[in-house]
């Protein structure tokens, strides 16, 4: 059974129907990449996934579960946890408080806490800032911290918006060391948006390209690369730092 199903799904902004007709099954353990150029409506599908926008057409379902209806909190507590484009870090509230902020719907004390080892062993960089504010936090460290804190929900899919937005190459590079450890570590499922593909292709990922709402290919990577398809569907994005 896939942990997250997506059948022939559409999402719409009132009469602008920014995702058309998605189906896409990802697997315990697996990494799926959205990719596509801006406005391809990963963002959106994304949202639609979390609860925070409901579909106008199409099932999504979540580790069995059909997820129409449910709010963002009721997929959090099917394990699904969703760190957003712009990383929506409270950046007044301590880095340790926005990590306390992953775990609100818990009340396993001692989990809690294992797992926040857990995260400041795994996000070193974190460690000495528990007590700063963490929008004094660097843009890699902002990252981290939102990684950090979707740990601390215990989720075991996590889906990222652009995690390479504003990063130079060699802190995105960090990010996906890490990500890919964690999800060794973790057993975790990850579904990653970003612009470009070649992060996808790296990492021999399955991907799903995005282009104004229309799926413009999905497979292997590296299999759609050797097809040279990607060009085509990517024009003018060749180059993406991701
Ligand atoms: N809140 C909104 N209301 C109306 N239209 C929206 C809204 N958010 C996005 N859109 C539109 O939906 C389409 C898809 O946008 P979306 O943000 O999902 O793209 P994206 O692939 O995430 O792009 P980017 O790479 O720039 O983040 C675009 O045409 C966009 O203008
Ligand atoms: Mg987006």
């Amino acid at each position: 059974m896939s942990l997250l199903a997506l059948s022939d799904v559409s999402v719409s902004y009132g009469p602008l129907t920014a995702v058309r007709n998605v189906t896409l099954e990802v697997g315990q353990g697996e990494i799926v990449f959205l990719a596509g150029p801006n406005g391809a409506g990963k963002s959106t599908l994304l949202r639609a996934v979390a609860g925070v926008l409901a579909p106008s057409q199409g099932k999504i379902t979540l580790a069995g579960t059909p997820t129409a209806g449910l709010r963002s909190e009721a997929l959090v507590r099917l394990g699904f946890t969703l760190v957003p484009e712009g990383r929506e870090i409270f950046g007044s509230l301590s880095v340790a408080e926005n990590l306390a902020i992953g775990a609100y719907l818990r009340r396993d004390r001692d989990g809690i806490d294992e797992d926040m080892d857990f995260v400041l062993t795994e996000l070193p960089a974190l460690k000495p800032r528990l007590r700063d504010p963490a929008g004094l936090l660097s843009g890699g460290q902002q990252q981290m911290l939102a990684i950090g804190r979707a740990l601390m929900t215990r989720a075991s899919l996590i889906a990222i918006d652009e995690p390479s937005l504003g990063l130079a190459p060699k802190l995105i590079d960090q990010v996906y060391d890490i990500l890919l450890a964690l999800r060794e570590k973790r057993d975790l499922t990850l579904l990653i948006a970003e612009q470009s593909f070649l992060r996808a292709v790296e990492v021999d990922a399955r991907l799903l390209m995005l282009r104004s709402g229309h799926v413009v290919g999905s497979g292997k990577a590296r299999d759609l690369a050797a097809e040279r398809s990607l060009e085509g569907s990517f024009f003018g994005f060749e180059g993406a730092a991701a």
